[in-house]
């Protein structure tokens, strides 16, 4: 390729080596920017309009053709193998074909360097809408399978041990609070990037006297324009907490996985995943395999990878903008993307997810998981705990001799092994009264688990509809028309 041709080529003779030519192009990634890529120019020609660099009738042309191009490619996709060295020399040249040399003119005063930061800044706000969606949909599944067992017995297990028997409902909730906290970790960055790059030039700001505030204010931008021209070519440290979030998202999907694969096998046979997110072995025709939930556990690791690939990528990097940032759309898009089809799967896989109720209140009764609750009865009888710790290890291991469960041990050995208690043990151990009696917040109680679930279902609504109203009114957004919720809409409205 000849260099001449390219947007960069004036003071070159000699031809960019082919393989070269093919390894520094970004379009196979960033062609993903096309539409941001339009939205900035559009802002930017307005903005040089403003500064007299266009009259109205040459900005009037600029926008015809962008939109023009934006309705060509909403029709027939953006290119991705076009010999374009990125999207910005794509549009650039796409736009020429429209309007003339007045595209030429769009680059006045501006540089990739803040293009390309204010593209992929607008990018990643919708992406992030898609995230919050996803893990929207995770908890709604979650929260559906709480309702429809909050008083559902099974066993619980610390160290894969069983351990004390909980509700299905509150072992479901245990994996929609933290994917709320990544929500939080979610919306946190979106706040804290909204911020515009666009008028810092290629590094040092832009000689254009631009009005930078109007331009951060016309692309959306709530936090204004960024306030130094090196750090907002330079920096891509909120890449790097977008990629934290979704690493710990995924790293959170990977649990409540590796939960349902084993509760979907044959040793644990809690649950069976429906035919839509099951598969076959090509050789073994009995098999069903808990294929969504393995991927999706699977895809943690390279999602965890990005996030290390990047901070690598950026660390030592002098101020400011240097060839190596280009890389940075390579790790994060796909992990973006792939944390965004991951929720939608895990979300699929919960609902497909068919709890076998019956043996699982059967092996929450099994086990001697009631045992800390006999020690609490003896504790209630007068006997310290740590007593009551040993008086039970012992009756539990005179259960396990006989092969009866606590509640079952004969008369005579109750009476010798356990004189301080007179109840009845059957009832006092029985998994319901185990359940019940951890009533306290964050418990598993049949009760408390229903009224989690009652405030998930509010805290669902506010999520679809915006987000706690701060206004008064009750229509979910806050009324602020400077609100930078990606919920709320220019004038602090919700989102239909
Ligand atoms: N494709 C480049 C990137 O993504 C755009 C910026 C190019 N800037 C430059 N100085 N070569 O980073």
């Amino acid at each position: 390729m000849s260099q001449s041709g390219q947007m960069w080529g004036g003071r070159f003779q000699g031809r960019l080596d082919p393989m070269f030519a093919e390894f520094q192009k970004s379009l196979p990634q960033d062609h993903l920017l096309a539409f941001a890529d339009l939205e900035t120019n559009l802002a930017w020609s307005e903005a040089l309009a403003q500064a007299g660099v266009f009259t109205d009738e040459e900005l009037e042309q600029v926008r015809d053709a962008i939109d023009d191009l934006a309705e060509h490619w909403a029709e027939h996709g953006v290119p991705t193998d076009d010999p374009a060295e990125d999207v910005h020399s794509l549009v650039e040249r796409e736009l020429g074909a429209r309007c003339g040399d007045l595209a030429k003119r769009i680059h006045t005063g501006r540089s990739r360097n803040d293009q390309v930061a204010t593209d992929l800044r607008l990018y990643l706000r919708e992406r992030i809408l898609g995230l919050l969606e996803g893990i929207q949909d995770v908890c709604a599944a979650l929260v559906g399978k709480a309702q429809a067992h909050f008083d559902a017995p099974m066993p619980g297990y610390t160290h894969l041990q069983r351990a004390q028997p909980i509700t299905i409902g509150h072992h479901a909730l245990a994996h929609a609070e933290p994917l709320a906290r990544d929500r939080e970790r979610l919306l946190d960055a979106y706040h804290r990037m909204n911020q515009c790059p666009l008028g810092s030039g290629a590094l040092a700001g832009t000689a254009v006297p631009v009005d930078r505030e109007a331009l951060a204010e016309q692309l959306d931008f709530a936090g204004g324009p960024c306030r130094n021209s090196l750090d907002a070519t330079a920096s891509r440290d909120h890449l790097c907490e977008i990629l934290f979030a979704c690493a710990m998202t995924m790293t959170h999907l990977s649990r409540l996985a590796e939960d349902y694969i084993f509760f979907a096998s044959q040793e644990a046979g809690f649950l069976r995943f429906g035919d839509a997110v099951s598969t076959g072995s090509s050789l073994m025709p009995q098999k069903r395999n808990p294929d969504a939930m393995e991927l999706v556990r699977g895809k943690a690791g390279r999602v965890q990878g990005a996030l290390m690939a990047l901070l690598s990528t950026v660390k030592g990097l002098p101020m400011a903008y240097n060839r190596d940032l280009q890389t940075d759309k390579e790790t994060l898009l796909p992990a973006m993307l792939e944390t965004e089809a991951c929720l939608h799967v895990a979300a699929m896989a919960v609902q497909n997810a068919e709890f076998d109720t019956v043996r699982c209140a059967a092996e929450a009764g099994k086990g001697y998981q009631n045992a800390t609750d006999l020690a609490d009865l003896l504790v209630g009888a007068g006997v310290p705990f740590r007593d009551a710790h040993g008086i039970v290890g012992r009756a539990v291991n005179r259960a396990v001799e006989l092969g009866v469960e606590l509640q079952n041990l004969p008369a005579a050995e109750q009476s010798a092994l356990l004189p301080q208690l007179q109840c009845d043990l059957h009832r006092e151990l029985s998994v319901r009264a185990v359940l019940d009696r951890r009533a306290a917040t964050g418990g598993t109680a049949p009760a408390r688990v229903k009224a989690e679930v009652e405030r998930w279902q509010h805290v669902l609504t506010d999520w679809a509809t915006g987000f706690e109203d701060d206004d008064g009114d009750d229509d979910g957004a806050c009324g602020d028309e400077a609100c930078d919720d990606p919920a709320c809409d220019d004038d602090g409205h919700r989102h239909s």
